[in-house]
């Protein structure tokens, strides 16, 4: 049986309520592959694609896509929560992202980023209260002759010291920003 088809009143609600948690073109998108063989090979994609949309992914979307791929709940928020690239609150409006490749913590960017943690209260993936920062780890940014390496607001700051990383933080903060 097609999910896509329901055969009674409470489905047709729960298929209503999956499908209005999603964008159409996302709902579309599983409708098609939902008919194939093991639709579940593409919940990574599925995910990807909400993310794309949305900026992260919450409860709810999890939920309509377990339903409408018949995919356990528990499964997508496995998926969800295992790989580092899904975020599962929304984004700060500025995104604090320390490099922590090979070049950049051997130059101390694990020190920098102590510093950030302190001022903030947040770990990598999360998000301040006030929504105004969101602390993300990269991997080697390309540029590692400038280690340790942090972009702040799509920023690149090369030779970045843990003073320097609060000095920038704190100025965004007493630019009106922290609410
Ligand atoms: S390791 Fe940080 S830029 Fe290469």
């Amino acid at each position: 049986m097609n999910r896509f088809q329901p055969t009674n009143a409470c489905q047709q609600q729960a298929l209503a309520e999956s499908r209005a948690a999603l964008p159409d073109d996302i709902v579309d998108f599983i409708q098609k592959i939902e008919g194939q063989p093991h639709p579940e090979s593409q919940l990574i994609s599925v995910l990807h694609k909400i993310q794309h949309h949305y900026g992260y992914l919450d409860r709810a979307h999890m939920d309509a896509v377990a339903h409408l791929l018949r995919v356990p709940a528990a499964k997508v928020s496995g998926v969800a929560t295992f790989y580092h690239f899904f975020r599962l609150t929304p984004r700060g409006k500025y995104v604090i992202s320390v490099c922590m490749g090979t070049a950049c913590y051997v130059k101390g960017a694990d020190k920098v980023l102590e510093k950030i943690r302190e001022e903030l209260g947040i770990d990598f993936g999360e998000t301040t209260r006030d929504g105004l920062f969101s602390l993300e780890e990269s991997r080697c940014l390309g540029c590692c002759g400038l280690a340790p390496v942090v972009v702040l607001d799509q920023v690149v700051h090369g030779k970045e010291t843990p003073d320097g990383a609060l000095a920038k933080v704190r100025e965004v903060i007493a630019g009106g920003n922290g609410g």
